[in-house]
């Protein structure tokens, strides 16, 4: 029996769909914790891709039990086309669960999203417009509407008085858009989302606990996206961590037994805000082509920078990470030099911790550099035919963060992923 949890340990789209999917075999449970429809999670095998953004990257092995915790937020119109997607493949989703604590994503909420980065002009965030924000606002503020709601006689009086109130709150932003027809879509979606069973999870998760199942928690986003480590205020609003699996099923933080941290072998962030290692130049260019970085959920070009070392150790401490899993090592071939941060230059000092202002302009990343490799990595499929210099990289990374990278992965099918 244990919990163990598998997360982003930069700005989100670390690549940790793919490796769900993959360790998958491993568990009984895959469960969601946190975030919502902003994140998109891609899954690649038998030539085909797969996008899942509120359902769990456990859903393509049918012995898996897929759960969408308490900490999810959930809008029933991209769940319902996910389960539409499902449908056509011939997947069968009686083994998806969620949770009647789950807040849902009312259409307001978008707009309320939508009007708030409008608002905020030149400072906005960069946020996916999924409605993540406002929805979580509504939960910490006590107004929200909950999946188990559906099922109480009162929920569409529930429904009309948390529109009304987010109508307010919008023609305070003098924001005007119809939504009436967004409203009968998302009760259509309602409909639909019936299919699947509500469960209490901290119970569900309590009698799996008893019965010695292996469970899963997957992560959205990274962290540091994270709301309380991230880099606030250019972070969603939930927590990303290790913690947040707890509080996002219900299980007590002493089941928490492995954490495994997901990591590009390189940096991006899609989004506003700092980025310390960002490269404005042809070799950032080179890495984004290289990578095909372009957002899952929304197709917006991501950033792309070197790696951070002390951003890693960072998130590696924040949440207790076991195992690493190193992603995208196949995009940096072709690079003569690899670039890799050590610590930042920060007031005349050289330090090795984030410091609390990190928009200041004067943060200026150290480098050392590696040697590059030419050799395609693709096609590996054992750690014993590694080229020297990529070795050489993964013993430096390793020694630096002080944790063994258990998962290497050379590129976004299933297959390309190798143990070590
Ligand atoms: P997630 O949000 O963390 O699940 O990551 P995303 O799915 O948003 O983004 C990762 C992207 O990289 C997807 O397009 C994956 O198909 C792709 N990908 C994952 N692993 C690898 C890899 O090792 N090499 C390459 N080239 N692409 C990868
Ligand atoms: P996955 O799970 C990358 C970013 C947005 C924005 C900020 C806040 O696929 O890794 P929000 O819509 O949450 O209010 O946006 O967070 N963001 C992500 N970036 N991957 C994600 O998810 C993300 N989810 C949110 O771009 O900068
Ligand atoms: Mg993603």
């Amino acid at each position: 029996m244990s919990l163990d949890v598998l997360l982003g340990l930069q700005w989100g789209d670390e690549g940790k769909g793919k490796i769900v999917d993959f360790v998958s075999k491993k568990y009984d449970i895959i469960a969601r914790f946190q975030g919502g429809p902003n994140a998109g999670h891609t899954i690649i095998f038998n030539n085909q891709k797969h996008i899942l953004h509120t359902i769990p990257s456990g859903i393509f092995n049918e012995k898996v039990k897929n759960v969408i915790g308490n900490g999810v937020v959930i809008d029933p119109v991209t769940l319902s086309t996910e389960l539409s997607k499902l449908e056509k493949l011939g997947i069968n989703y009686q083994n998806l669960f969620i949770s009647r604590k789950a807040h849902l994503i009312i259409p307001t909420h978008k707009h309320l999203d939508r009007a708030s980065e409008i608002a905020k002009g030149e400072q906005k965030i960069g946020s996916t417009l999924r409605g993540i924000g406002p929805t979580y606002m509504d939960k910490t503020g006590r107004n929200g509407l909950r999946i188990g709601d559906i099922e109480l006689t009162d929920f569409h009086e529930k429904f009309k008085n948390l529109t009304n109130k987010h109508k307010n709150i919008l023609s305070q932003y003098n924001y005007q858009e119809r939504f009436e027809d967004d409203i009968e879509l998302w009760f259509k979606a309602i409909e639909k989302i019936k299919q699947i069973k509500f469960i209490d999870s901290e119970y569900f998760f309590e009698d799996a606990i008893e019965h010695k199942q292996q469970i899963l928690a997957e992560g959205a986003q990274g962290t540091l996206l994270d709301l309380d480590f991230g880099t606030y205020p250019f972070v969603t609003s939930s927590n990303t961590i290790s913690s947040g699996a707890c509080n996002g099923l219900g299980v007590s933080p002493n089941k928490i037994k492995n954490v495994v941290g997901v990591f590009k072998a390189y940096c991006t962030r899609v989004g506003n805000g700092p980025f310390i290692t960002e490269l404005k130049n042809t070799l950032g260019q080179k890495l984004a082509k290289q990578g095909h970085e372009f957002g899952s959920t929304t197709g917006r070009a991501r950033r792309c920078g070197w790696i951070d070392l002390p951003a890693l150790k960072y998130a590696i401490n924040i949440n207790g990470v076991t195992e690493l899993s190193m992603m995208k090592a196949d995009v940096l071939s072709g690079f003569e030099k690899i670039s890799v941060c050590t610590g930042y230059k920060y007031n005349g000092k050289i330090i090795q911790h984030l410091p609390y202002d990190l928009d200041d302009q004067s943060i200026e990343p150290i480098y050392i550099e590696l040697d590059g490799w030419d050799e395609d990595l693709s096609k590996l499929t054992s750690i014993n035919t590694l080229p020297k210099a990529f070795e050489n990289y993964i013993l430096f990374l390793e020694k630096e963060l002080k944790k063994p990278i258990s998962i290497i992965s050379v590129g976004p099918d299933r297959k390309q992923t190798i143990f070590r």
